[in-house]
């Protein structure tokens, strides 16, 4: 049975968070990656193309980003209400902390690309790159925490509250924020060599490809160690889910190596089309897993607004697409 089919009435919803969740992994995954490759670069001294890419991208890309998450955060609050509900009160303050967190990044985001920066040490652009990288990778964590309390039993909810904890404590937070990071170097990588273009180089490539296969070797040990750590058999319905997600992994490879071995057009092309791909495959298998572990929302008669949302994706998606055509096209004309 199919993981739409199985959910009858709420099927068009997890539909939706699927792709939309995928599109969220995909842009802060290009976030963590670039923010990680700025400051490595700026802390190794010089520059190169891809650095400059993603100094320039950054801002763009975060903003995309989080505009990308309000889909997905309005989708679990229709299928899986009380539980995320419950986990974000019981967070609280503590997850609130992701917007200052992503504010102050998004001001370090825009002094790492001023002219002013430019001017600086190495060290001190790493300083500003590495503090905004923090704060990026701490919001990720606190989602990943968010979403191991909701998916928690009521017991560890009561004890939370009870002991007036901040943190949720789980061992299999490490491990997915192993698998993303591990999938966020692979959306730098497929990222970066359309935004560096013709202006990467064969080392760049290179260190692109290489940068590449290594996150896809991270998230499968991840994968692993993630299903690993689940109680019971994975259910029958992940089976074609696994099945995309290991040919999109194939595929991703042979791009990564095409890129590695200096073919940038094959290997951007290749590594696109595996990355969707892999990220549909991964915000599919979140799903069935979670369709397994807990109760969906009672009824989901008293949900609204499925057209307008419709809408409103379209037209923010056709805004995002605008926005990037005038920000390449900016750059185009400085560049030449
Ligand atoms: C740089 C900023 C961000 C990073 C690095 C980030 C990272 C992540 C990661 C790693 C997950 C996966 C959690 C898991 O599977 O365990 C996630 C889930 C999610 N994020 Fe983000 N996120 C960011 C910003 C945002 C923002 C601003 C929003 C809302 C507007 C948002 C909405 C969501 C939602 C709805 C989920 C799914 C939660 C679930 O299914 O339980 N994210 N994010």
């Amino acid at each position: 049975m199919s993981l739409f089919a199985e959910l009858g009435g709420p099927g068009g919803y997890v539909l939706l968070l699927v792709v939309t969740f995928a599109a969220h992994a995909l842009l802060v995954g290009f976030v963590l990656g670039a923010a990680a490759w700025a400051t490595a670069r700026a802390l190794v001294g010089g520059d190169d193309p891809v650095a400059a890419a993603a100094r320039d991208w950054l801002p763009f890309a975060l903003g995309a980003a989080i505009t990308a998450g309000v889909a997905p955060l309005l989708l679990i609050q229709v299928l899986y209400q009380h539980r995320v509900y419950t986990a974000t009160l019981l967070m609280s303050h503590r997850f609130m902390a992701i917007v200052p967190a992503l504010i102050a990044g998004f001001y370090l985001l825009y002094l790492g690309k001023s002219v002013r920066a430019r001017a600086w040490s190495g060290a001190r652009r790493g300083l500003v790159s590495g503090a905004a990288l923090l704060a990026f990778l701490f919001v990720a964590w606190s989602w990943i925490e968010e979403h191991t309390l909701a998916a928690a039993g009521a017991e560890t909810w009561v004890a939370h509250y009870r002991d007036g904890r901040v943190f949720h404590r789980d061992p299999v937070i490490a491990v997915r924020l192993a698998l993303w990071l591990g999938l966020a170097a692979v959306a730098f990588a497929t990222g970066a060599a359309w935004l560096a273009g013709a202006r990467a180089g064969r080392a760049e490539l290179r260190r692109l490809g290489g940068l590449g296969l290594t996150g896809l070797a991270v998230a499968a040990a991840a994968a692993v160690g993630t299903v690993g750590g689940r109680a019971g058999e994975l259910p029958a319905m992940a089976t074609p889910w696994l099945v995309l997600a290991g040919s999109g992994a194939a595929v991703t490879a042979a791009g990564m190596i095409a890129l590695a071995g200096g073919r940038g057009r094959a290997g951007r092309r290749l590594a696109t089309v595996g990355a969707v791909a892999l990220f549909l495959a991964v915000a599919a298998l979140r799903e069935v897993d979670r369709a397994h572990a807990i109760e969906w929302r009672a009824t989901l008669d008293g949900a609204q607004g499925l057209p307008l949302f419709v809408v409103c994706l379209l037209l923010a998606t056709g805004a995002i697409a605008w926005c990037a055509r005038l920000v390449r096209r900016h750059l185009d004309e400085r560049a030449a």
